[in-house]
């Protein structure tokens, strides 16, 4: 069946750095998994990486890096919207309008705004508070019903429905006011390999707590090797009292398909050594094929180009339509 009785379904990843597991299993993976379901759109989130410093050509080359793991991973240009977020000027237009909407006291009350302000309090930029109203506007701009993403975005999408039902009930009924889609149980949030307390993060300085999409196997064996677990020795998901050894079999079923049981029994009487060495080599093995696929795309230039332009269309399409509304609703004068 052909797009439009589908329903549509937005996501975005930052391009500001490496993406880690983290990234793959609370989002990626499930970007590719719907995308036959909804009518999908993806983006490369460039604006909302520069409210933290980014070095310029550090950022294009993620950006680039990003859009082929993005296909890398399965999900299907031809299927999917691919796009860079500020290709399409629609989200800062419709951001600047849901911010007239958007309260001070409801965005400085963000969990990720207070731990980005803490962590980069030399760059507590008006941007890093109004992240969450510009995430609003890629949402609302291409009405989607559903939105894939990791634990820690729940917020960001309750404040995105709050937006959406203000504007709705202030102007007339103007957006669809969306769902996540969060992963059931513990996928939804991959802790640190080094620290199982804390979410696993691309920002972290500790290397060793994050397993990026682009490292080695050497790398990837040698950072399961060291993950921190505990003082017993059973192989049991357990994540109140066991946190380093549940994370670990969240990732390994995550990678494997299989389910936190039948990995308990696989494991049933070896020691953690053994646990963590098959858990990095199973993620390496996975990465593998993954890692040669986007090498070749990135050689590909031009085919990565033509993507980019060709979704930069597509999405500017659906988003003028509803910015076109959205200025109608407001009162802008559009002509007579
Ligand atoms: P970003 O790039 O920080 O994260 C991308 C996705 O990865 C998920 N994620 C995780 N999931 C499980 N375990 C982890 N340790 C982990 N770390 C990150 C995030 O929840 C996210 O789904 N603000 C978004 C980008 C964005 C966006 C949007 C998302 C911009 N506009 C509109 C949805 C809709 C973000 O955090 O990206």
């Amino acid at each position: 069946m052909e797009g439009t009785e589908k329903k549509s379904l937005f996501s975005a990843v930052q391009p500001s750095g490496a993406v880690t597991i983290g990234n793959y299993i609370g989002a990626i993976r499930n970007f590719v998994k719907l995308q036959e379901e909804y009518s999908c759109i993806y983006a490369v989130a460039d604006l909302h990486a520069i409210t933290v410093k980014q070095e310029p050509a550090a950022l294009r080359r993620n950006t680039l890096g990003l859009m082929a793991l993005f296909i890398a991973c399965g999900i299907d240009p031809e299927k999917c919207v691919l796009f860079v977020q500020s290709h399409v000027p629609a989200h800062a237009e419709l951001a600047w309008v849901l911010n007239t909407v958007a309260y001070p006291g409801e965005l400085s009350r963000m969990t990720q705004f207070k731990d980005k302000s803490a962590k980069h309090a030399e760059n507590v930029n008006m941007g890093l508070m109004d992240y969450p109203v510009l995430m609003a506007a890629d949402i609302l701009l291409y009405q989607a019903a559903l939105v894939p993403v990791g634990a820690d975005q729940k917020q960001h999408l309750e404040l995105t429905r709050d937006l959406a039902i203000r504007f709705n009930n202030r102007y007339g009924d103007t957006f669809t006011v969306p769902d996540g889609y969060i992963p059931k149980g513990s996928g939804a949030r991959i802790m640190s390999l080094a620290d199982p307390s804390r979410k696993m993060s691309k920002s972290d300085e500790n290397p060793n707590g994050f397993v990026t999409m682009d490292d080695d196997r050497d790398t990837v064996i040698r950072k399961f090797k060291r993950a921190v677990t505990d003082s017993d020795t059973e192989v049991r998901f357990d994540p109140e009292h066991k946190p380093g050894v549940s994370n670990l079999l969240t990732v390994y079923c995550a990678f494997t398909g299989k389910g936190t049981e039948e990995a308990e029994r696989e494991f049933a009487g070896r020691g953690y050594g053994d646990f963590k060495l098959a858990v990095g080599e199973t993620v390496a093995d996975a990465l593998a094929p993954v890692q040669a696929e986007k090498a070749r795309l990135l050689a590909d230039k031009a085919y990565l180009s033509d993507v980019i332009a060709k979704g930069a269309d597509r999405a500017f399409r659906i988003a003028r339509k509803t910015l076109s509304k959205v200025y109608r609703k407001v009162g802008f004068y559009r002509g007579e």
